[in-house]
Order: C-alpha cells, then sequence, then structure tokens
C-alpha cells in the first residue's frame, strides 16, 4: 500500500523539487500539497513543469501519514506543532528546530520560540550521521543547505580528532539558495557575473555548523570562521574547509618522504569513514559543483597543504537535493522504513 505524504508549501524551491522526487517514488503518493498565494489552483497552472502531478493547492493539510514542510523560518514551526497534534511526523525544511537552544533563535533569527519543548525532540536530519534517531523519530529537523556541505566534509576529521579546533569554512552558492521571492541581491543584473561574500556579521547557519560539529568532538573547543559567497548559477554549493592538522596527523616526517602516500592515507580515512554510504563520495580530484547536479551526492575531497600543515576539504552538493529536498526524502525513507535510496538514485544532469 502506497503511504499518503503532503507538502506544506509547494510554490517554493525546496516545495517544488520535493514534489518532482516524490513523484518518482514507487511506494508513496503524494496526496495534499498547500500553498498561499496560488491556493485552488492546479500545481501544473502554477508550475507547468509539474503539471503530470494532478492535485489541487490547498489551503489545508489533508490527510497524511507524514509532511514535510517548505515554509520560510518562523512561519514553519507552528504548522510543524499543528501536524504533530494531527499524530503526522513530520520533515521541517526550514531552521525553526535545528538549534537546540531556544535562546539562540532570539540572537540569530530574531524572535522568541513558541514551542521550544519540541527543540530537544527534533533530530538533525542528517542521515549520515544520526540513521538510526531520524529512523525513530516523529520530528526532523533538515539541516541547511551550507551546514550539509561543511559537516559532511568535516565530520571525519573531527570525529577521528585529526585537526585542531580552529576551522574556517569558506563556501560558495548558487542563487537558488536564497529562494523564491524575489530579492535586490538576486536579481539577474546583480548576481550574473558577479561574485560577492556576504554576512560577515555572522551568518544564521554559523550557530548550526558549531552546534552539530561540537556534537562530534565536545572536548575540542571549536572557533569556526563561515564566510558565504554568492555566485552566479542556479543551483550548488561547493565548500572549502581549512584546518591545521594536529601534532601526530601534520605528516612532517611522511610529507618529507612525500605528500603522495600521506594525501592517499588521508583520502582512506574518510573513505573508511563513509563505508557504505550510497550518497557520499569520496573523491580523487577536486570535485564541481555540475558533477552533482540534481542528485543527492555530496562529494568530498581530503587533501593537505605541506607548506603550512593544513587539511583542506572540498565539498560539493547540489542545495536543492541533498542540501533540501533530496535530504528529507532519504530521512523520509528512513522514518516510514523504506530502503534509503528510493527515489534518489541516478547521475548529474551535466554539463
Ligand atoms: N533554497 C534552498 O537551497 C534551501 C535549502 C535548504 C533549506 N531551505 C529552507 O527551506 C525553506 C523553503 O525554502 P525555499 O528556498 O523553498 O523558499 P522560497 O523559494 O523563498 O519559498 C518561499 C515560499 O514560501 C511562501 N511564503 C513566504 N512567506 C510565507 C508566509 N509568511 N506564510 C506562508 N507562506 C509563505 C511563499 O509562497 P506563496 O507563493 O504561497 O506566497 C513562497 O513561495 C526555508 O525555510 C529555507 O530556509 C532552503
Amino acid at each position: 500500500m502506497m503511504v499518503k505524504v503532503g507538502i506544506i508549501n509547494v510554490t517554493g524551491y525546496v516545495g517544488m523539487e520535493l514534489a518532482r522526487l516524490l513523484h518518482q517514488h514507487p511506494q508513496v503518493e503524494l496526496a495534499s500539497i498547500t500553498g498561499r498565494s496560488a491556493v485552488g489552483q492546479r500545481l501544473g497552472e502554477v508550475l507547468p513543469h509539474l503539471a503530470d502531478i494532478d492535485l489541487a493547492i490547498e489551503p489545508e493539510l489533508g490527510e497524511v501519514t507524514l509532511v514535510f514542510s517548505a515554509l520560510p523560518h518562523k512561519t514553519s514551526v507552528e504548522a510543524v506543532a499543528a501536524a504533530l497534534e494531527r499524530g503526522i511526523k513530520v520533515i521541517d525544511t526550514s531552521a525553526d528546530f535545528r538549534l537546540k537552544d531556544a535562546k539562540e533563535y532570539q540572537r540569530w533569527y530574531d524572535f522568541t520560540h513558541p514551542a521550544p519543548q519540541l527543540l530537544s525532540e527534533a533530530v538533525y536530519g542528517l542521515a549520515e550521521l544520526n540513521r538510526h534517531q531520524i529512523a525513530s523519530s516523529r520530528l526532523v529537523a533538515n539541516p541547511g543547505c551550507y551546514p550539509t556541505g561543511a559537516i559532511l566534509a568535516l565530520a571525519p576529521a573531527l570525529k577521528e580528532g585529526l585537526i585542531e579546533p580552529d576551522i574556517i569554512v569558506d563556501a560558495k552558492s548558487g542563487v537558488s539558495g536564497a529562494g523564491r521571492t524575489l530579492s535586490l541581491g538576486t536579481h539577474f543584473a546583480e548576481a550574473n557575473e558577479n561574485v560577492s561574500a556576504y554576512a560577515l556579521e555572522g551568518h544564521r547557519h554559523l550557530p548550526e555548523i558549531t552546534q552539530e560539529l561540537s556534537g562530534l568532538n565536545p572536548a575540542l573547543p571549536l572557533a569556526v570562521t563561515f564566510v558565504p559567497h554568492l555566485v552566479p548559477m542556479s543551483r550548488g554549493i561547493l565548500t572549502t574547509c581549512y584546518a591545521k592538522l594536529k601534532e601526530g596527523w601534520d605528516g612532517k616526517g611522511e610529507l618529507e618522504k612525500g605528500r603522495g602516500d600521506f594525501e592517499k592515507g588521508m583520502r582512506e580515512l574518510y573513505r573508511e569513514f563513509y563505508r557504505g554510504e550510497p550518497f557520499i563520495r569520496v573523491v580523487d580530484a577536486p570535485p564541481q559543483t555540475k558533477q552533482t547536479l540534481g542528485t543527492n551526492l555530496c562529494l568530498i575531497y581530503p587533501t593537505i597543504d605541506p607548506r603550512t600543515q593544513r587539511l583542506i576539504i572540498v565539498s560539493c552538493i547540489d542545495n536543492l537535493v541533498k542540501g533540501g529536498a533530496g535530504q528529507a526524502l532519504q530521512s523520509m525513507n528512513l522514518m516510514l522504513g523504506l530502503p534509503e535510496v528510493t527515489a534518489l538514485e541516478g547521475s548529474a544532469v551535466y554539463p
């Protein structure tokens, strides 16, 4: 029997990507979609590329077993709490349940969290690190797009104690990361043929990155600098992380003999950490965003700078798939006891 699922707010980029992926799922039926501005219209009228999905956009969620909320932060929390009250499992793609400390919402999102009791219950939906907790959860906080690329890149090095706590995360995102709502910075003439750093005063994904990385190695007093950049492409995030290797791992002796073996050893360590992970590929050359376009893959390339004894890790994801809707669907598969990869396999669209 097909499991009925819904999407709250199908008209945003994450909502529509969820609809596209769910429509390919053989064991799940997309049974209810909601929206605000397009209520009453057929999905294909509003989003012609999804015309194969014969559903109307409703004001309220129908009868489903599991729902995705693709609302903006602050507005998602109430929809999520209401769905849980009805006994519906929820995957929230917004930031509203990602942070464990309610005070952090005041500080970073400028609002008083109205359901702090749910924060401790919410499971951070990074399957590679929290698979079992996701499977038994009724509320999953789907990770942010930047944190997904950064955490997956750094997790092996932190967990194995290879690096010092001073970490730099330098990330570049395509424009869809900012969502569909219009803003000056994402206009074609502003973003095209232009690259800019932003949120240097502190991006909202920083507390999420720090929270999750700290959990991997609580003894390490992390100091993370995170600088996001906007680049003129539709999708994709390329993240480059830098951290000094710890003594013993800095390869001073080995490097004198040759950098190749040391690098190979580091890649083997990463491969061992992610052994059996269907969506992680530890690659032998610096990855490019297009190699993940439309896929749920995260490509990871760890290397070293022998001059500074720094570990450099480059990762790539599609922000709307592994960084959003795809990862949410991966969690749904786990929560419903379905094979984790269902409806998420396939190669990248290239070029
Ligand atoms: N974009 C990404 O790469 C990405 C990745 C991971 C997570 N996320 C998160 O996923 C969520 C959705 O992101 P998105 O990029 O899909 O956003 P988006 O494209 O900007 O979509 C926003 C949609 O939300 C609706 N909306 C805006 N304000 C609302 C309100 N006050 N009440 C109800 N509906 C409202 C609008 O729908 P109407 O058409 O009905 O007005 C609009 O279509 C966000 O929380 C975001 O942080 C985004």
